[in-house]
Order: structure tokens, then C-alpha cells, then sequence
């Protein structure tokens, strides 16, 4: 099969490297692509949320399959685009996408279906959403923008100041744009987090191995979110027990809602879950593999990515056998000094074979061009230094180990992934 992915980041590089172990992959392109990307797939320079011009690559490169694999295009409707010109396609239609690209929508919906998530109010008005804050007195507070913000569109206010300078930079100052027109006001949750990210066909859900991200910038959970400073799998937290919570009360009746909906699900759907005193409640979904999840869920799947794909897209899950290998996997993101605020790019970096010179770890390229033989930085999250192990703990040494063969100039790294993952045990 001649397959297109979308997207350009280290999520795509996971993914392509994944289809790449699939006999079935003959010719893998991707757009736009990154350095690292470019070396197993064709790229080309189409935008990811330019919906014509993939479908246009799509329809000259011929392919069998696209698979995209970022919220926007897929809240743009991409897929339902894709799929009018008869594409086989891997991903969530525009009806569904829905479910990350309005965070009121999702929010209704779990309420309406009785699915765990935190208390919340939606507003589209600023006066009343302050009013409402007011009222209940109750902080921390979050604040959250409805639409899309890059994962950045989240505020969890200290107090009533900081909650009203929330809602109105959102909501008046427009800070994550239009994404800012309606905001929900929820209920501020505790407990460890956790990534379930699951293949659905509309008709089943098959949850893959657990994970954690760390979206703080800086050691010990302090500074500015960002997209994701590393991950590791599985996660400590999901258990048995919990992982069974979660098909009960979650995955189950999500998709049973999608369908009831007329806005069946298929693709990957992203479970942001915290597991708090009153057990498992939905944070988020996202209608989409995660970044850098991705990096190290596809590393232990023990199954072939292309079957899964044309099974999600046909409505024939249920005749797969989707394994897993029984290992850790750890991802250390190195980033551009600076982000996620302003941050140089073009430096030249330098350590960057595939395997990190490490055995056992792979280097996917987030940020990166390959020019002239040399790769250079092109973006805040830069590359996801991963390792496979036997235990969670050899997987992190082997990525910090790779790590420091690396360098770029002012590169950051946090020196703490999967250390909350290692004190659960
Ligand atoms: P989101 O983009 O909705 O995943 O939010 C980003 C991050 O903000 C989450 O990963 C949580 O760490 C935090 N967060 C979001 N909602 C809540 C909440 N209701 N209570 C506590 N923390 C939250
Ligand atoms: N790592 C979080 C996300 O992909 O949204």
C-alpha cells in the first residue's frame, strides 16, 4: 500500500516508523514532514490544514490510505474531504472531531451521558462568567478556552484575580484567538494523570497500553504548559482495577454517546484522565494520537499498524488481535531554549544518529530540517529521545544516556521524566 500521513512532528515520525514494520507499507509519504521523517518517507511541502492540497497529493501520489493525524485538519473536516474523493482514510470525520475541537460539546456530552468529569459552567458572555466565579468562591479555579489553543488553552486560576484576568484575557483580549469566543468554567480536580489513547471503529474500543505525559516545562511540574516534555508507558496508575473503571464508565459510553449523537467515532481517541479521590474523571479528549504519547505507545504495540488502520475504517476492530509487548518505553523531549515562549531556530545540532548512539533508543524528530547533510532546529519541541526497557527505570537511563550525545545550542530538557511514575510503585 502507498500511504500519506499528515503532520510533521514527532507524533508523525512514531507513526511512520510504526507503518514502516508493516509488510503491507510499500511507499510512505508524508507532508510536511520533518529532517528525521524525510530519511523513511517522501515528504512535501503541504501545509497540514491545507485540506486541497493534500487531497490533490493525495489524488497525484495515488495513494491506498491517508492517515492524519492532527487536530486541525481533522476539526476542519480533512477526513470527510478525503473520504468524498473515495480515500481510505485514518482519522475521526468532521461531526466527530468534535469531541477536542469544542471543549463546551465535549463537556455536555459527558454530562448528558453520565460520563466522570469535573463540575463546570459554560459561558460565552465575560460578566457572567466572572460573576459565576465569584459566587462559588472556590479556587483553584480553571479556565478553559473552548476551542483548539495548541493545548495551551487551559488556566488554572490561584484566586479570584487571577480568574477574572483568565476569562478576560481569553474571552476579550482573545489571547488563544477565536478559540476564546465561548470559555468553560470547571471544577479544579486532583489526583494523578492519565493518557489512555484507544483505536475505536464506532462499534468497539480497544484502549492501548497507558502512559503519562509531563507538560510542564520545567522540572517538578513548575513553569508553562507545553505541548508535552516527555512520557513515559505504561502508566503505574492504571491498573487493572482502574483500567476496568474506565471501560465501564468511560470508553464504553463515550462511543455509545458518539454513535447515539449521529457523530460515530473512528480513528484514535484520546482519553485525558485524572484519577482522583472520587475515582476516574475525563480531563479531556482529543480526537487524535497524543504528542509525545505516541512515541511511546507505538514502540510497544506488538501488532501490525496497517491492519489496524484499514479495520478502524471498515468497522472490523473486533477481528484483530492487538498485543503488546510486555516493556517500558521513555521519551525525553529536548526543546529550543525558550519554549514555549519565543525561541531561536536554524541551529545546527550535532550527536544525531537514529539511535542516539545508544542501543536500544530511537531519536523522533519533532522539530528539525535536514539541509545540505546536516540537521538543523526548526521548532520548540525539537526531537523525542526514546528507549524501550525491560523496566521503566532502564528505559530512562538509556534515554538520558542518549540525551547527553546529543546538543544543540541552549537545547532544555527536563531532568525528571518518569520519576512520579517511578515513586508509584
Ligand atoms: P487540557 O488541555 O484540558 O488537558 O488541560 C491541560 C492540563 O491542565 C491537564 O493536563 C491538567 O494538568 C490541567 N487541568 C485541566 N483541567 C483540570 C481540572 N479540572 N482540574 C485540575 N487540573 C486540570
Ligand atoms: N500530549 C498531550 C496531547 O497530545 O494533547
Amino acid at each position: 500500500m502507498k500511504i500519506l500521513v499528515v503532520g510533521g512532528g514527532g507524533r508523525e515520525h512514531a507513526i511512520i516508523m510504526k507503518l514502516a514494520e508493516s509488510p503491507r507499507a510499500e511507499k510512505l509519504y508524508c507532508a510536511p514532514g520533518n529532517g528525521g521523517i524525510s530519511r523513511y518517507a517522501e515528504c512535501f511541502d503541504v501545509k497540514a490544514t491545507d485540506i486541497d492540497g493534500i487531497v490533490a497529493l493525495a489524488k497525484k501520489l495515488s495513494v491506498d490510505m491517508v492517515v492524519v493525524a492532527p487536530d486541525d485538519p481533522l476539526v476542519m473536516g480533512m477526513v470527510d474531504a478525503l473520504g468524498a474523493e473515495g480515500i481510505m482514510t485514518f482519522g475521526p470525520d468532521k461531526a466527530a472531531a468534535i469531541i477536542e475541537g469544542s471543549k463546551a460539546f465535549s463537556k455536555d456530552l459527558m454530562k448528558k451521558y453520565g460520563i466522570p468529569t469535573a463540575a463546570y459552567e459554560t459561558f460565552t458572555n465575560a460578566d457572567e462568567a466572572v460573576a459565576y466565579i465569584k459566587g462559588q468562591g472556590k479556587y483553584p479555579t480553571v479556565v478553559k478556552a473552548d476551542g483548539l489553543a495548541l493545548g495551551k488553552g487551559v488556566i488554572i486560576a490561584q484566586n479570584e484575580q487571577e480568574a477574572e484576568e483568565a476569562v478576560r484575557s481569553i474571552m476579550e483580549d482573545k489571547i488563544f484567538g477565536e478559540s476564546g469566543s465561548k470559555l468553560v468554567v470547571e471544577e479544579f480536580l486532583t489526583g494523578p494523570e492519565m493518557s489512555v489513547l484507544s483505536f475505536t471503529d464506532g462499534n468497539i474500543v480497544v484502549p492501548m497500553i497507558s502512559s503519562m505525559d509531563h507538560k510542564r516545562a520545567l522540572d517538578g511540574d513548575q513553569g508553562l504548559n507545553t505541548g508535552g516534555m516527555g512520557t513515559v508507558a505504561p502508566n503505574p496508575f492504571y491498573t487493572e482495577a482502574v483500567a476496568k473503571e474506565c471501560m465501564e464508565n468511560i470508553f464504553l459510553p463515550t462511543i455509545k454517546a458518539m454513535k447515539a449523537e449521529g457523530r460515530t467515532f473512528k480513528g484514535c481517541l484520546y482519553f485525558g484522565l485524572m484519577l482522583t479521590p472520587d475515582g476516574v474523571k475525563v480531563i479531556e479528549y482529543n480526537c487524535r494520537f497524543g504528542d509525545p504519547e505516541t512515541q511511546v505507545v507505538l514502540p510497544l504495540l506488538d501488532a501490525d499498524l496497517v491492519d489496524i488502520f484499514e479495520a478502524v475504517y471498515k468497522g472490523t476492530l473486533s477481528d484483530i488481535d492487538i498485543k503488546w509487548k510486555d516493556q517500558s518505553c521513555a521519551c525525553v523531549v529536548m526543546a529550543s531554549g525558550g519554549y514555549p515562549k519565543k525561541y531561536p531556530t536554524g541551529l545546527e545540532m550535532s550527536g544525531m544518529d537514529d539511535k542516539g548512539q545508544v542501543d536500544g533508543v530511537f531519536v523522533y524528530h519533532a522539530g528539525t530540517k535536514f539541509t545540505d547533510g546536516k540537521f538543523l532546529t526548526a521548532g520548540g519541541r525539537v526531537l523525542g529521545v526514546t528507549a524501550t526497557g525491560d523496566t521503566l527505570q532502564a528505559a530512562l537511563d538509556k534515554s538520558y544516556e542518549a540525551v547527553k550525545k546529543i546538543s544543540f545550542e541552549n537545547a532544555h530538557y527536563r531532568t525528571d521524566i518518569g520519576k512520579r511514575a517511578l515513586s508509584a510503585k
